[in-house]
């Protein structure tokens, strides 16, 4: 079976807390996604309460049956939404499966939820996930600056719209 066949993405449910509590305690990840790291079992669990309440726009990034990651479409207005993504199991990065998934990812905002454009913002330094986001068709649209957030001041915005047959 092709890799593209293999990769799944389903919502996420309660049974998922652990996954996030390993991969929001993986200094190395949180370096490459928020900056922010939170030891506190107690605030781990409300952000994950919060996604389960949003559990239509949270994804669990499967492959081969196994949990790798998860993908986000954050609504943004009715035409708009935003990806995050994290394959939180390292030895499934780097294998052309955060690609996939992310292709999956924007057929369903495109294809299904009937957005008309994506956009993400990836740390400036971030070259793996500017090149998978690349190869799915995003471009650069400039930097973003956030100058009170320390943990993520500039980041680079990068842009999709849904192919114009849609
Ligand atoms: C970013 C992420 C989703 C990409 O998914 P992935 O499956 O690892 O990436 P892919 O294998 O599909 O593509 C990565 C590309 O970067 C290249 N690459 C890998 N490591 C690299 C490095 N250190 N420097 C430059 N390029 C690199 C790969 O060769 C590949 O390009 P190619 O297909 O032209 O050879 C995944 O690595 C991840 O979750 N990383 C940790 C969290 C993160 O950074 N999230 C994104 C926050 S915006």
């Amino acid at each position: 079976m092709k890799k593209q066949e293999k990769i799944k993405l389903r919502n996420i449910n309660k049974g998922d807390l652990n996954c996030f509590l390993k991969w929001w305690r993986d200094e190395e990840l949180i370096k490459l996604t928020s900056g922010i790291y939170i030891e506190s079992e107690k605030i781990l669990q409300n952000l994950f309460n919060k996604m389960l309440a949003k559990n239509n726009e949270h994804f669990m990034i499967i492959y081969n049956k196994k949990i790798i990651g998860h993908i986000s479409l954050t609504r943004k207005s009715r035409t708009i939404f935003e990806i995050h993504i994290v394959i939180g199991e390292k030895k499934y990065q780097s294998l052309g499966l955060g690609t996939i998934a992310i292709k999956k990812a924007l057929d369903m905002g495109f294809n299904i939820l009937g957005y008309k454009k994506a956009y993400l913002e990836v740390r400036p330094d971030n070259i793996r996930a500017i090149k998978a986001y690349e190869k799915c068709g995003f471009t650069k649209a400039g930097f973003n600056k956030y100058e009170n957030n320390k943990n993520q001041p500039v980041v680079l915005k990068m842009i999709l719209a849904a192919p114009s047959w849609n």
